[in-house]
């Protein structure tokens, strides 16, 4: 089976590739492609040495699924043009994931939606992969009425040219190519993609909207505040459910500590919780903070975290190769 990276040069492209190497995935072949100004470059991951070829290039080599990580420009414009040909696109990028004809999977929720026809499956927004990881369980058992949520996002969510920002702020280095409108170092930014003229920003669509597709309910009411944090690594949730059904807190403990992918770290008393700390480089999603709203009977709130870059993208795309039928037979 050949593998395509499309965007090897960038955050989620590299842990890709480093992803492979430390699961052992095997591929026949796996060729990787990042902008024009990159091509012919080699980049060194895990101690494999990968050459960067164009787009052009990575479709004349026929690959069997071609993972894109490389913006919603380069997906929208290339995405097709790969399906056309029947390889398998899995796309990072937001570009068609509310398209109503394309699937936006978290293998361990929807993974068994994919048929042979979806020769583009669109994998969610960070924050909404741990977002939903920690709902389903809770949403299967107990329905949820409302959510409302407000995230504490890495700079690493932005890419690379944005960590290059906070390392040379830390460095006390001046950056005339500032990727964010201000400083991020000693900062928090409430704004993540552009604003809408609803006051909302692109991500926080996407965190609602996303969810509500994943789940398959659009009447659960969700509403959501995006901040960048100046952390590299590691998206944090705080989140308040309020349920349909009457609950115990240990019935919500047990239902997550049951549930594959999930993490519960919750012990405050021995200052036990999910840290991005400790969250980062693992594909396990964390949950902690575990507790009853004290002014509503059916509500609680905790708090979540995982490696955006892992379970947040890189992980989730590896995962959906999986549920792809006609190369599930393959062994990866
Ligand atoms: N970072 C996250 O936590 C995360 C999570 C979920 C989804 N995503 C999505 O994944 C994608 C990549 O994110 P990232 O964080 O890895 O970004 P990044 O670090 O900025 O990397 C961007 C990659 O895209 C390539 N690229 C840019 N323009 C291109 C073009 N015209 N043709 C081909 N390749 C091009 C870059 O190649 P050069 O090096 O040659 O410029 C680089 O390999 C984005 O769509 C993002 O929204 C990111």
């Amino acid at each position: 089976m050949k593998l395509a990276i499309i965007g090897a040069t960038g955050l989620v492209g590299r842990k890709l590739l480093e992803i492979i190497e430390e699961k052992s995935l095997s591929f026949d072949k796996i060729i990787t492609a990042a902008s024009p100004k990159s091509k012919g470059t080699i980049i060194n991951i895990s101690n494999k040495k990968y050459k960067i070829v164009t787009l052009q290039e990575a479709l004349n080599f026929k690959p069997d699924i071609a993972i894109f990580s490389a913006g919603s420009k380069v997906s929208q414009e290339w995405a097709p043009i790969f399906a056309k040909k029947n390889i398998f696109v899995i796309d990072n990028s937001s570009q068609w994931r509310m398209d109503p004809n394309i699937k936006l999977i978290v293998p361990e929720i929807n993974g068994n939606l994919i048929t042979n026809e979806d020769k583009i499956i669109a994998n969610p927004n960070c924050s909404t992969i741990q977002l939903v990881m920690a709902l389903k369980p809770i949403y299967d058992n107990f329905k949820i009425k409302r959510i409302v949520i407000s995230t504490y996002q890495a700079v690493s969510g932005s890419g690379k040219k944005a960590l290059d920002q906070l390392d040379y702020e830390r460095k006390n280095k001046f950056d005339s190519n500032k990727y964010y409108p201000h400083k991020i170092d000693l900062n928090l930014i409430p704004h993540i993609d552009n604003f809408l003229d609803n006051g909302y920003s692109k991500e926080e669509l996407k965190i609602i909207n996303e969810t509500k597709k994943i789940l398959d309910d659009h009447n659960i009411k969700i509403t959501a505040t995006a901040v960048r944090v100046p952390i590299a690594n590691c998206h944090s949730l705080s989140v308040n459910l309020e349920l349909q059904e009457e609950f115990n807190l240990s019935e919500i403990r047990d239902l997550l500590k049951n549930t594959e992918g999930l993490k519960v770290v919750d012990d405050p008393f021995k200052n036990e919780y999910p840290m991005p700390i400790d969250a980062n480089n693992c594909d396990l999603v964390r949950i902690g903070r575990i507790r009853k709203d004290l002014d509503h009977p059916k509500a609680l709130n905790m708090w979540v975290v995982a490696d955006n870059i892992r379970k947040g993208a890189a992980t989730n795309a590896l995962e959906i190769i999986k549920y792809i039928n006609d190369l599930k037979t393959i062994k990866i």
